[in-house]
């Protein structure tokens, strides 16, 4: 089976069952500075999960983006991707436990579907423990629909129990679908949750009741949600039988193409394919990210930066000294602009940034290997230390891999042990960059945090209306504390355009506007004239919110009722962000 068709077989599937099909959501979490990229399904939908009202109803579906790069020294295995899509159906205070088990089951088995033989298939759902009890509901639906008990399994939280990597928001057991690949079992306990590669989880079925807050503590949801993630290409390559998720007919025309321009085989040389492979197509799609994010030495930009270099190096490996990054991106370009219509219509962006970094970086190489052999000369012993090797890395940018493999070809050690140290530190501060002082996630709706929403719609509008209707939202980032906006303008703002802004702004929240909402076709949106940043996430119908005759945007909510309730704005920084890109962090007193 192709991705295409999964696809097209998981929506229709749930559509069937009176879901409505929502797009994927951005790569970038728009609301949450506690993570740089969009991890799950459930990120984007988290307001709607906590009671919101999604303007497409209470049963979606969807495929989303999603980046996870905490493996990312495992890519080149079998298994480890950074960019994955994730397939999902989502109950918003609709169905729960047994429908969405049933559905999952239905969808696995069926011969229609995925028809899966039953004896493939192994389930795991959560033990219990103090602080939420065991899921006996969830074993006798699976039991009910005739899974056997030497199928199923209960395992602890730390198997049977989704939360966000932040730790903090809605959250609950789960129960965990399994595909047994007929490997023998590893020992006599071998379970699904082994990772000897005997089971492999396809699927997940998150039952959202809970809510867990900042200090640790579970409370029960207002409402009872479902939140479910199968992993596309992980179950093409075991519905496919593959050896390696690289084996999906995703990779097969980039593949190709490296074979060609390396003279080299996939087969003889897996890592630095399987590494080129990911690296560039998770690049590719941070890059046309509406967002804007670029290569830089923080954040979103620094992990981009990290996936590029390696990529290049790869290439480099393999012999391939001509510029091609441009032709291997427009191959994921082509694959993938019928779903994620962003890649075509950001090429030139992509295009642009891949060979801006492709020379900044054959530079640093350059300019690193000058630089090596002259700390190596004055080297004492014969091991490079972790502050030199640091510092080839942090002043110029030289790859520690590189050092690794110079230093190995001139016989000599690296203290890896201090590098990863100053590492550590140079991560822990640009996590503090990135991060500010917010504590609370996307899930954080505090009456603050809302405040900061709405806010954000007073000083678009207002941008728009001093610079003009061109001028658009890149990013925002709200914390309980203040916003940080991101706007289109060629120039830096004088403080005479500062206190321009403010005025307006605070004209804006005085005039005790009520803040409305509606929702429509995404067409009368547009029609109507409602700015929307990010155009491609929005399902068919999508809620508008108006404020008086200032502000009209397509988004998701939740506001303040009437602007009056906000206080005073205050500008208290503005800066570049990126080329052409304006950052105003502002407070409200
Ligand atoms: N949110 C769940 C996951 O990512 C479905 O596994």
């Amino acid at each position: 089976m192709k991705a295409e068709e999964l696809r097209e077989k998981y929506l229709k599937f749930f559509e069937s069952k009176g879901h409505k099909k929502i797009n994927s959501a951005s790569i970038v979490p728009e609301n949450d500075p506690t993570v740089l990229f969009t991890t799950a399904g459930m990120h984007p939908l988290v307001p709607f999960l906590l009671g919101e009202h999604h303007p497409s109803g209470n049963k979606l579906t969807d495929v989303q983006k999603c980046i996870r790069t905490s493996d990312i020294d495992e890519v080149g295995d079998a298994s480890h991707l950074t960019f994955f899509e994730m397939l999902g159906n989502w109950s918003l205070g609709a169905y729960f436990k047994e429908d969405a088990i049933k559905y999952s089951y239905e969808f696995l088995t069926s011969k229609e579907y995925l028809g899966i033989p039953k004896d493939k298939l192994y389930f795991t759902v959560f033990a219990g423990d103090d602080e939420a009890p065991r899921d006996e509901e969830s074993y006798q639906i699976w039991r009910s629909l005739g899974v056997e008990e030497d199928h199923l399994f209960y395992l602890p939280k730390e198997n049977n129990f989704w939360i966000l990597g932040s730790g903090i928001g809605p959250c609950g057991p789960d129960t965990e679908m399994f595909y047994d690949t007929g490997k023998e079992a590893c020992g006599p306990n071998c379970n699904p949750a082994c990772d000897c590669g005997k089971y492999l989880e396809i699927w997940n079925d998150v039952f959202m009741e809970f809510y867990k807050d900042e200090k640790g503590n579970l409370s029960k949801l207002a409402q009872k949600n479902v939140d479910t993630g199968m992993g596309l290409e992980r179950t093409i390559t075991v519905l496919n039988g593959y050896e390696s998720v690289y084996d999906s007919s995703i990779f097969a025309s980039i593949k190709k193409k490296l074979e060609e321009l390396s003279h080299m085989k996939y087969e003889d040389n897996k890592k630095s394919f399987r590494i080129i492979m990911d690296h560039l197509r998770t690049s590719t799609f941070i890059l046309a990210d509406d967002h804007g994010i670029t290569p830089s030495n923080v954040g979103a930009g620094y992990v981009l930066r990290r996936l590029l270099r390696r990529t290049i190096r790869h290439l480099k490996k393999l012999n391939i000294e001509e510029y091609v990054l441009n032709d291997l991106a427009s191959i994921y370009i082509e694959e993938y602009q019928d779903i994620y219509e962003e890649l075509k219509r950001n090429q030139e962006v992509v295009f642009h940034e891949l060979e801006k970094e492709y020379t900044k970086f054959s530079k640093t190489l350059k300019e690193g290997e000058r630089l090596f052999y002259k700390t190596i000369k004055h080297l004492e012993n014969n091991t490079l230390s972790g502050k030199d090797a640091f510092k080839l890395f942090d002043t110029f940018g030289f790859p520690i891999e590189m050092t690794l493999e110079l230093a190995h070809e001139n016989n000599l050690e690296v203290n890896i042990k201090e590098f990863e140290e100053a590492f550590k530190e140079h991560q822990e501060k640009s996590r503090t960059i990135d991060a500010g002082s917010f504590k609370g996630g996307l899930a954080d709706t505090s009456e603050n945090s809302i405040k900061y929403h709405t806010l954000a719609h007073l000083l678009l509008a207002t941008l728009q209306e001093i610079y003009g209707k061109d001028i658009y939202q890149k990013g925002c980032n709200i914390t309980p504390e203040r916003i940080r906006f991101d706007f289109n303008l060629d120039h830096k703002l004088s403080d005479e355009e500062k206190q321009k802004i403010e005025n307006r702004v605070n004209e804006m929240i005085k005039s005790n506007t009520p803040v409305t909402f509606e929702e429509i076709p995404y067409e009368k949106a547009k029609e109507e004239g409602a700015h929307g940043t990010f155009e491609n996430k929005y399902g068919e119908m999508v809620k508008v919110y108006t404020i008086g005759n200032l502000s009209k945007e397509i988004c998701g909510g939740p506001h303040v009722t009437n602007t009056g309730v906000l206080g005073h704005f205050k500008i208290i920084k503005e800066e570049s962000s990126s080329a052409g890109v304006r950052r105003i962090k502002g407070i409200l007193e």
